[in-house]
């Protein structure tokens, strides 16, 4: 394989600093076995202070809530506890999670599906609920009317908006309310005063695309105007996440990578991937058909620099930046950051277990985790592993598939193969970096009686980094060890 066709990852901070220590990383796994996943907690809060000073930029009061969904790690939101962030819960599980780890009621946003379990205990830490659907206002109306709770804070999420002529939310979401029912709910909601509380409006839409979400911003606006009118008082908008991250360290890789995967699909020169996969693209008649279904690993906007570009963005129908928009109205704006809050907070370590070459001349890896312990394939990022051999001389670059532990014919952590600076032996390490949003526990399982990853959380000590398992971590475990 050309030996310019690398994904570098970006790498920086502590993460560096751990990556330079393969021997220590490979005691770690010798201890804890093999994936290991390491979380960097202090970084989140970092993450969180750069989303802070887009709010101070524009003068703009509101609430980060991490998306706990991306990461499981008791470390991560134990650390958040100890900032001035809220959490947005998606499952009972994830709010009793942020409670034993120190999150009061009031700085939770409850989000996603609810089922009544999970509705009752938010309303009774005085959670806000972000409710997807009137029957869900309803449900809830009805557990705080029973257990004589004290109302409980709503937000209007909405999946889809009416505009003149064209519809501004492009994809169909499952959640949400469309703005054509708002009426009905604020009418349900005035029935329901004693109950509930309207805080505000809300959307989260799964796309890097500005204009979208400003679009979206721009009904939340209209949306409120109409709730005032009705006599309530709102006085907040939540964007929900999708601020995104920048995962690769060079532009180029990416566009140099991509264009050969157009010409791959098209035949004009060897397969970069297992059976010559597309990732969405492939050849009809010579030209080339279909769509990259992939996550744009290299973003020139990411993260706070995303929400800050969104926050600067005219809306065409209000004539004025959204940020001056919700100035003007002393809105708080509400953000669920996810995978960015988790940029640079953790990696993933595995362990080649074979090294095999097959009849076709192509090289298999397998090691020893799968593609659910490492799912940025599931993810649709293309990011490559870096090598950490402990024990060799340096050897020539060699293009490897990196197969799974799973009896499962497409358990590959990546479908592509990967360009290695030298071939690996059994016991090497790979190090995937950049795992913490969503790629290193989100769909872990116990399949086929596999071992799950254990969790250390690494924080800067005295000399380089210390490591406590994910449960013993503590907000200001660097101080004291
Ligand atoms: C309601 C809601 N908020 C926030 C997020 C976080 O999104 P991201 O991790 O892309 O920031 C999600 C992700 O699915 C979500 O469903």
């Amino acid at each position: 394989m050309d030996a310019d066709l690398v994904l570098r990852p970006r790498v920086d901070g502590l993460l560096t600093e751990v990556l330079a220590d393969p021997g220590r990383l490979s005691e770690l796994v010798q201890a804890l076995g093999s994936p290991l996943n390491l979380v960097l907690p202090q970084r989140l809060a970092e993450n969180a202070a750069a989303f802070d000073a887009v709010y101070e930029r524009h003068r703009l009061s509101g609430t980060i809530y991490f998306a706990h969904k991306a990461n499981r790690s008791s470390a991560l939101v134990r650390e958040l506890a100890a900032t001035g962030c809220g959490i947005d819960v998606a499952s009972l599980g994830e709010l009793r999670h942020a409670l034993a780890a120190g999150f009061t009621g009031d700085r939770i946003m409850a989000t996603g599906p609810k089922d009544t379990e999970f509705l009752w205990l938010a309303a009774r830490v005085g959670a806000v609920v972000s409710a997807d659907s009137a029957q869900e206002l309803s449900a809830l109306a009805g557990i705080v009317a029973r257990f004589g709770l004290d109302p409980v804070r709503v937000m209007i999420r909405f999946g889809g908006f009416d505009s003149p002529g064209v519809p501004i939310l492009s994809r169909p979401s499952r959640f949400g309310v469309h703005s054509g029912e708002l009426p009905g709910v604020l009418d349900l909601l005035e029935n329901h005063r004693k109950e509930l509380r309207l805080l505000g409006t809300a959307f989260h839409l799964d796309t890097t695309g500005i204009e979208e979400k400003a679009l979206a911003l721009e009904g939340c606006l209209v949306a409120m105007s109409a709730a005032l009118a009705r006599g309530f008082a709102p006085t907040a908008i939540d964007i929900g996440g999708g601020f995104g991250v920048n995962y690769l360290a060079a532009r180029q890789d990416w566009e140099r990578y991509t264009t050969e995967l157009g010409r791959a699909a098209l035949g004009q020169r060897p397969p970069l991937t297992w059976q010559n996969h597309g990732y969405g693209l492939r050849a009809e008649g010579g030209t080339l058909r279909g769509a990259l279904g992939l996550y744009p690993a290299h973003r020139r906007l990411a993260g706070a620099d995303y929400l800050a570009e969104l926050l600067a963005h005219e809306s065409a129908a209000l004539g004025r930046p959204l940020a001056t928009l919700l100035l003007e109205n002393l809105y708080d704006l509400h953000i669920e950051p996810g995978r960015a809050l988790t940029d640079q907070c953790g990696l993933t370590l595995a362990r080649v277990a074979e090294v095999r070459t097959l009849h076709t001349g192509d090289v298999l890896v397998r090691l020893a985790a799968n593609s659910r312990d490492i799912s940025i394939e599931d993810h649709a990022v293309l990011m490559d592993p870096l090598l950490l051999p402990v024990r060799r001389e340096p050897g020539a670059p060699a293009a490897v598939y990196l197969g799974g532990n799973l009896c499962l014919e497409d358990d590959f952590l990546t479908r592509r193969a990967v360009l290695l600076p030298q071939l690996p032996a059994p016991g090497d390490l790979l190090a995937f970096v950049n795992t913490a949003g969503y790629f290193m526990d989100f769909a872990a399982g116990p399949a086929l009686m596999q071992p799950q990853a254990r969790t250390v959380a690494v924080y800067p000590a005295a000399g380089g980094w210390g490591w406590c398992l994910d449960e013993q971590y503590w907000p200001g475990k660097g101080d004291r060890s």
